[in-house]
């Protein structure tokens, strides 16, 4: 017979609690795929609908529901779900809402694997996918079909703000559910729950907290927040049964970060004005593109939805066409602050190249041919940035 070893059952059963009283800045963390019931009356009395039904992992714990609840307040909904990252959450929300036969919209600027994962669907299940001008409420035209818009505030490469207040009105009177790609905005700089006095307001927010929420350009996750409990529940039962879930670890990093995501929003926000004004003196460019100047698409469409004068730090030029792609390879290849990547939001500055060409589906007039380079603002001094800028033009002297 082998000796009893109590030590090995006791190491296991140790009490796991911290003591109550205990307060500290931050949450605690609970980290579990498996939650302990105190009786099977708990077991048997627990509900799928409950807000905080604490019964497994994927369903939710409170570090999970921490963070669901702060972002769902950020955004001025009541509902947060969490989904390890933003493509997932707009994966949930069309996955969730339409079946075969509908019709869903979609902005001609929309981030491009939302599209994608559209057109994935058109092709298997017989969704029909359209494609509306986001600065021209008369180019949505949706029929009897038609069951979900997305909306996106400002296009997260040539960032024309759309013109949110007809598009969600025309949805509303055509009964079509308006979903809104919120990573831009981040719920700071406008409330997509309440625009204004005219009540109005999107049905759902999508936002990669990948971006501002977590503010280190190291985590992937996103959320989808809602205001309306039915319309929740159908988001929470698919969230259910596709098994989404998210770490404890990854949710109680955004969680801490929350604390100053506004200080910086505006602080790169700031950066990019200041890099708005010294590209648009720029002789290399064509269009400098960034909602709050007044020739942008969709100037007043921002200054009306985001009164406080509020934009994210994303800003864009379109290199003048005789530089060719050769050329415009060679600038960004010589930045030396600004990374070459995707993403934006943490503390490193990026920069992205694109061909217009190939992401448009409708002729637009306010874009001028060229090749597109995204600017997305980190924390560095906006001068450093501006003297990197310079210094990757004159390769191209
Ligand atoms: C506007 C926008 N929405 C959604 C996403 C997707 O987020 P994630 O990278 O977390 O999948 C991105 C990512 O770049 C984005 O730019």
């Amino acid at each position: 017979m082998t000796t009893h070893n109590k030590a090995q059952t006791n190491l296991i059963h140790a009490p796991r609690q911290a003591p109550q009283y205990i307060e500290t800045i931050q949450p605690p963390l609970f980290r579990a795929s498996t939650i302990i019931f105190k009786s099977t009356a708990h077991l048997f009395d627990r509900h799928w609908s409950d807000a905080y039904d604490y019964s497994y992992g994927t369903h939710g714990t409170p570090t999970t529901f921490t963070l669901g609840d702060n972002i769902a307040q950020i955004e001025g909904g009541r509902y947060c779900l969490l989904a390890p990252s933003g493509l997932s959450a707009i994966n949930l929300v069309n996955s969730a809402l339409l079946s075969s036969g509908d019709e869903v919209w979609v902005a001609d600027n929309i981030y491009g694997p939302n599209l994608e994962h559209l057109n994935n669907l058109q092709d298997r299940y017989g969704i029909t996918v359209e494609i509306y001008n986001p600065i021209d409420a008369n180019s949505f035209q949706p029929t009897e079909k038609a069951k979900l818009i997305w909306l996106e505030a400002a296009g997260s490469v040539t960032l024309e703000f759309p013109d949110l207040k007809n598009l969600v009105k025309k949805a509303q009177q055509a009964n079509v559910l308006t979903a809104l790609d919120n990573t831009w905005g981040a719920g700071l700089a406008f409330n997509a729950f309440d625009f204004s006095d005219e009540h109005l307001a999107v049905d759902i927010t999508v936002h990669a907290l990948t971006k501002y929420p977590s503010g280190g350009g190291d985590i992937l996750m996103g959320s989808v927040v809602t205001h309306e409990q039915a319309l929740h529940h159908k988001l929470f039962r698919m969230h259910a049964i596709q098994g989404i879930s998210i770490s404890g670890d990854d949710a109680a990093q955004i969680q801490r970060s929350l604390a100053h995501m506004s200080l910086r929003y505006e602080q790169q926000a700031q950066s990019a004005l200041t890099l708005l004004d010294w590209l648009k003196q720029q002789p290399q460019f064509t269009q400098v593109l960034h909602p709050s100047d007044p020739d942008a698409a969709g100037h007043s469409f921002w200054s009306e939805i985001c009164s406080t004068g509020k934009s994210a730090g994303l800003v864009s030029v379109i290199f003048k066409p005789e530089y060719d792609l050769n050329a415009v390879r060679k600038f960004c290849d010589s930045l030396n602050l600004f990374k070459l990547g995707f993403s934006w939001g943490g503390p490193v500055s990026l920069v992205m190249l694109y061909d217009l060409k190939q992401m448009r589906a409708l002729e637009n007039t306010h874009l001028q041919q060229g090749l597109l380079v995204r600017f997305c603002i980190g924390l560095e001094h906006p001068e450093d940035l501006i003297q990197d800028i310079q210094n990757g033009l004159k390769q191209l002297d």
